[in-house]
């Protein structure tokens, strides 16, 4: 009988939302992304991973919320564990089990958690000893989001500038405790669209095809430290509108790629719309929107406006869902063992 070589571990990570958005590659061989981008990582939700290599299985098995997983994804967590296996001289298949604990259905950015996941138990499974830095620097070969997934709080990811890719790597510049009173609540609008192209293609069609962009990735360096510095003084009058502009920017380059890219419904458009008149009526900064490749959208807040805020956007025709997240913890190591 085949002598069993096991080699397993859990790892546990959170999705985050972009406040600086990562749009483009510059080496899609080393997944070097053109611009830094700044994120939240979020409490409560998590994808937790178990990475099982086993002498006694032919083909990686991949199962992802208590199914098989789909060729798309299952090539993706493949590809992940070939590197892997070529890091580690490692030259075993693998059992891949993930779970989300919130729907993956909600179109809350999985892809993020999902991979820091599976980069934190698949190198500890394969016996690499890999600091949070060289983590990151692993997981955005899965994701490019999952850079930053690895580390709580408010975490940065540098492009760097070196061909070679050893300065960029995400870091955490403040933790989750920084700013209590910040709030992300978060808007599940009804019959948000499966995304059609993956965002690492997307993007791809922005930088060749968006007139815009080089003027964004130009602007970006500028906002990007100002964005740091406000929630470095917890100014969320200066941040709120910051984020916008940048979720604005964001927003604009994928509607003038060809093809338009539009990732928003009615209801993700009339809750843009219901914020700004928040902030108009408010005659300051009260909430900022920001979204992703995708119809929900996060708007963020502070405590004590949450109330009138979640009150007027909750009302919102085609608004199935909200939650209300703070800032959180990073990924961490459950288990690791034979
Ligand atoms: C708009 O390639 O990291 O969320 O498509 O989920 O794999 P997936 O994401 P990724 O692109 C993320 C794009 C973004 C902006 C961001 O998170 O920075």
């Amino acid at each position: 009988m085949a002598r069993r070589a096991a080699l397993s571990a859990t790892y546990e990570a959170p999705p985050n939302i972009a406040l600086v958005k990562y749009w483009g590659v510059r080496d899609p061989e080393r997944a070097l992304p053109y611009n830094s981008s700044l994120s939240v990582s979020l409490e409560r939700l998590r994808s937790r991973t178990t990475v099982r290599f086993d002498a006694a299985l032919a083909h990686d098995q991949v199962t992802l919320n208590g199914a098989p997983a789909t060729q798309g994804p299952r090539d993706g967590v493949v590809r992940f564990l070939d590197r892997i296996r070529a890091m580690s001289g490692l030259d075993l298949a693998a059992e891949v089990r993930s779970h989300n604990n919130f729907p993956t259905a909600s179109g809350l950015a999985s892809s993020a958690s999902g991979f820091a996941a599976l980069a934190g138990a698949a190198a500890a499974a394969a016996g690499l000893r890999v600091t949070p830095r060289a983590l990151s620097q692993l997981a955005r070969f899965g994701s490019g989001s999952a850079a930053r997934s690895v580390f709580g709080g408010f975490v940065e990811w540098r492009a760097g500038a070196r061909s070679d890719g050893r300065d960029c790597y995400a870091r955490p510049i403040y933790g989750p405790r920084h700013w209590p009173s910040l709030v992300d609540l978060v808007l599940l609008v009804e019959g948000a669209p499966v995304k059609g192209v993956r965002s690492a293609d997307a993007m791809q069609q922005t930088v060749r095809t968006s007139p815009l962009y080089a003027a964004r990735l130009r602007e970006l360096p500028a906002r990007l430290g100002k964005i740091r510095r406000a929630i470095g003084s917890r100014d969320a009058p200066r941040l709120f509108p910051l984020v916008m502009e940048e979720c604005d920017s964001f927003r604009e380059v994928c509607e003038t790629t060809r093809p338009s890219l539009d990732y928003l419904t009615a209801t993700s458009r009339a809750i843009l719309g219901e914020v700004r008149a928040l902030n108009r009526e408010a005659g300051r900064p009260i909430a900022a929107y920001t979204h992703d490749a995708g119809a929900h959208v996060h708007v963020f807040t502070l405590g004590r406006y949450l109330p009138n805020v979640r009150g007027r956007l909750r009302r919102l025709p085609g608004v199935e869902r909200t939650l209300t997240l703070r800032p959180g913890p990073g990924g961490r190591l459950v288990r690791s063992g034979a």
